[in-house]
């Protein structure tokens, strides 16, 4: 939790302290008060940082910049930084990536999530976040053409609420390090990582294998432990595995490409009924970990990396929805 001290303690109170610029800095006692209000009054728990909207550095409790810490960064910048990491120019997608949403253009604390849903921009502003980072974004083709229903609560939401929203699907399906397949690639201990699997002309998924072959059920023990506990087993296939197939989300209809490739299993999200008609066809393993749990750690890694480059707080938030 950030605290702040503001011009007007009112308001301080009211923002629920969490993006108030500090203007008493030059004064040791009233920042103390400050503090036992907040922690004794209000239940404040977690680290107290002070902020000076002139400052570059945030400043700890002792009076020190915090130097790991910047007061913000300009949005153009975070997002010129994600647009070049994610390659977001090279894609084609009806996602409309990168910036979706501007806010005021400068960017003090992050929220990644897997969609720009109500329920991550509503925590966004609970938790003073500025901007938000997904991979299900707000704009898909010309799903905002018109900002009415549905379209104006999120809008109007976000825009009132000084949020500005960022996506990137298939650029974080496919990027190597941060992206969700190469992420996933990594948790289960996968090495060899080629990039595979072709969604209308570039490669989103991976094809990977372990050191020494399993059984497959380790193999779902072991995406069980590592990404949701709730799996779908289609085992079509051999009983002992060794490479595998990854694509993160809803590709059930690219079985047919795990099984021209030569895996012995396919990871992907979202069960489907062409999925398994498919599976059994093709005498092929698949494993459905589940859409949701299987795209939640590209923004998670998207999160981390904006923390280490922007220094600017950010943080990934997971609604562990069952889909
Ligand atoms: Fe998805």
């Amino acid at each position: 939790m950030v605290v702040g001290l503001g011009f007007e303690p009112r308001k301080a109170f009211a923002s629920r302290f969490t993006v108030c610029p500090v203007w008493p800095l030059r004064y040791p006692t009233a920042q103390k008060t400050f503090v036992n209000i907040a922690k004794t009054q209000l239940r404040v728990k977690g680290t107290i940082h002070f902020f000076d909207p002139r400052a570059k550095w945030r400043i700890d409790m002792s009076g020190k910049p915090c130097k790991s810490l910047r007061m913000n960064v300009a949005l153009e910048t975070l997002a010129g930084m994600l647009d070049k990491e994610l390659s977001i120019d090279s894609f084609k997608d009806v996602s409309n990536n990168g910036l979706q949403i501007a806010n005021n253009g400068t960017v003090t604390r992050v929220l990644a999530g897997v969609d720009a849903s109500m329920r991550l921009l509503e925590e966004a502003a609970q938790r003073g976040a500025d901007c938000v980072v997904c991979h299900h974004g707000l704009s898909w083709g010309d799903s905002l053409k018109r900002i009415t229903g549905l379209n104006h609560r999120l809008v109007s939401f976000a825009i009132k609420n000084n949020i500005a929203v960022y996506a990137a699907h298939l650029p974080l399906d496919a990027q190597p390090v941060y992206g969700n397949n190469a992420q996933i690639c990594k948790l289960l201990g996968l090495s060899k990582l080629e990039s595979a699997f072709e969604y209308h002309g570039q490669k989103i998924g991976f094809k990977a294998s372990f050191g020494k072959p399993m059984t497959l059920s380790s193999f779902c023990g072991l995406v069980r432990k590592r990404i949701n506990s709730e799996i779908k087993l289609l085992d079509f296939g051999k009983p002992t595995i060794k490479t595998i197939g990854v694509v993160s989300g809803g590709a059930a209809d690219m079985i047919d490409q795990a099984s021209a490739l030569g895996t012995d299993v396919y990871l992907t999200g979202e069960p489907s009924l062409q999925g398994y008609n498919l599976a059994e066809h093709l005498a092929i393993n698949v494993v459905f970990a589940g859409h949701y749990a299987t795209e939640k750690f590209g923004p998670r890694a998207l999160s981390g990396l904006i923390k280490r480059r922007c220094k600017i707080q950010s943080e990934f938030v997971d609604f562990d929805i069952g889909y």
